[in-house]
């Protein structure tokens, strides 16, 4: 997708077919600066501090991080090390354990002496296979916006939380992918951006993004989605996700649920979109199953951005003291999604809803 007109991915092999290059995301919207990984331990750092995020894109990172473990050193022991060591960075997005798995069994089954190549093919091949689902995904959503835009004949608005957009996959996007491609067919549309605290990345990195796009956007604190539904303002909410389970619970960034709660009581359309790799298909509850990362409080007392004078500061919020809590994600109940949105089309958020449009994934 574009940054200043011209088209970027986030994350792509080096000229010298080895080392992996992706966009520092800790650094938008203010700088827009690259970063070489060239080894597993690089790659685990990078997944940790977010430099890359998103979970289609840890997965996509993750495969990548494996793939430069093998090419130093390609025996099962090494694989196994770097597997736990990037398996470990983030808990709760399925696409990383995912990923890594694909990558390991194939890598299982192979001759030593080929595993290199085939492990930069197989983090190849899914970096590709991500950009072919979002951008289905786009094209499943954007029916659905565009039939909200032929009921109501007027500009669409459309709140979205966090960011699901191309940054946090390898293109596209997926809750933004159908909005992109709703725009790019003629809809008339305006997003509401959640900040997303504690790290923001809905005013940094969706803003970013739909800025490049040319997506007329407004960014709006947390708390406000709410009380925009009670006024009319919202037409339908999109969010992506970092695990859904087979019932269709969606486990998402945090404050997800609260945005959910308030769409139902005001009878908007809340769907998540989301490839078929962030399916837990062992689980069936997402409150009691899916693991919450816990992230350090630091993000919570502390804000960065940018001073009058250019420079990235962080600035601290909180007195002295006190104690924070930083939950990265919350869980959505199935009854409360209008919908699941993938790759392969559109299904209600249940159980029967999800192995209907994915049989031969479910069982
Ligand atoms: O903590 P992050 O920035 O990795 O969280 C990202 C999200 O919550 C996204 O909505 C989710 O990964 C879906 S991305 C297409």
């Amino acid at each position: 997708m574009r940054i200043d007109g011209r088209d970027y991915r986030t994350i792509w092999l080096d000229d010298d077919g080895r080392r992996v290059n992706v966009i520092d995301q800790t650094r938008l919207p203010h700088r827009l600066e690259t970063c070489t990984l060239s080894n597993s331990t690089d790659a685990a750092r990078a997944i940790a501090d977010m430099i890359v995020r998103g979970a289609p894109l840890i997965g996509v990172t993750g495969a990548y991080g494996l793939a430069l473990a093998v090419a130093s050193n390609a025996s099962d022991a090494a694989i196994d090390a770097a597997y736990a060591q990037l398996l470990a960075t983030r808990p709760t997005a399925s696409n990383l354990r995912w990923a890594l798995d694909r990558l390991r069994s194939v890598l299982a089954r192979a001759p030593v002496g080929e595993r290199r190549s085939i492990a930069y093919a197989q983090a190849s091949a899914i970096a590709e296979e991500d950009v072919a689902a979002c951008a289905a995904i786009g094209d499943h959503g954007a029916g659905i916006i565009e039939e909200i835009f032929a009921r109501k004949g007027r500009r669409l608005n459309i709140l979205t939380h966090c960011n699901a957009g191309w940054l946090a996959t390898v293109d596209w996007g997926t809750a933004l992918a159908p909005i992109y491609k709703a725009v790019r067919a003629g809809v008339d549309l305006h997003v509401w951006v959640d900040e997303t605290r504690p790290r923001n990345q809905g005013a940094s990195l969706t803003a970013f993004e739909l800025l490049g796009e040319g997506v007329p956007h407004t960014v709006i604190a947390d708390n406000t989605g709410g009380h925009l539904m009670q006024h009319g303002l919202v037409d339908m909410c999109i969010v992506g996700s970092d695990r859904t389970t087979r019932a269709g619970d969606v486990c998402n960034k945090i404050g997800t649920y609260l945005k959910a709660l308030a769409a139902r009581d005001n009878d908007v359309p809340f769907y998540a979109a989301l490839p078929t790799s962030t399916i837990d298909w062992r689980i069936s509850d997402g409150v009691r199953d899916i693991p919450i990362e816990q992230r350090s409080a630091r993000e919570v007392t502390h804000i960065i951005g940018r001073a009058a004078d250019g420079a990235i500061v962080e600035v601290q919020l909180t007195p002295d003291g006190s104690a924070a809590r930083n939950d990265a994600f919350d869980v959505t109940p199935a009854r409360l999604v209008t919908g699941i949105i993938t790759e392969r089309g559109v299904c209600a958020a249940s159980a029967e809803g999800l192995r209907a449009l994915h049989p031969d994934l479910a069982d």
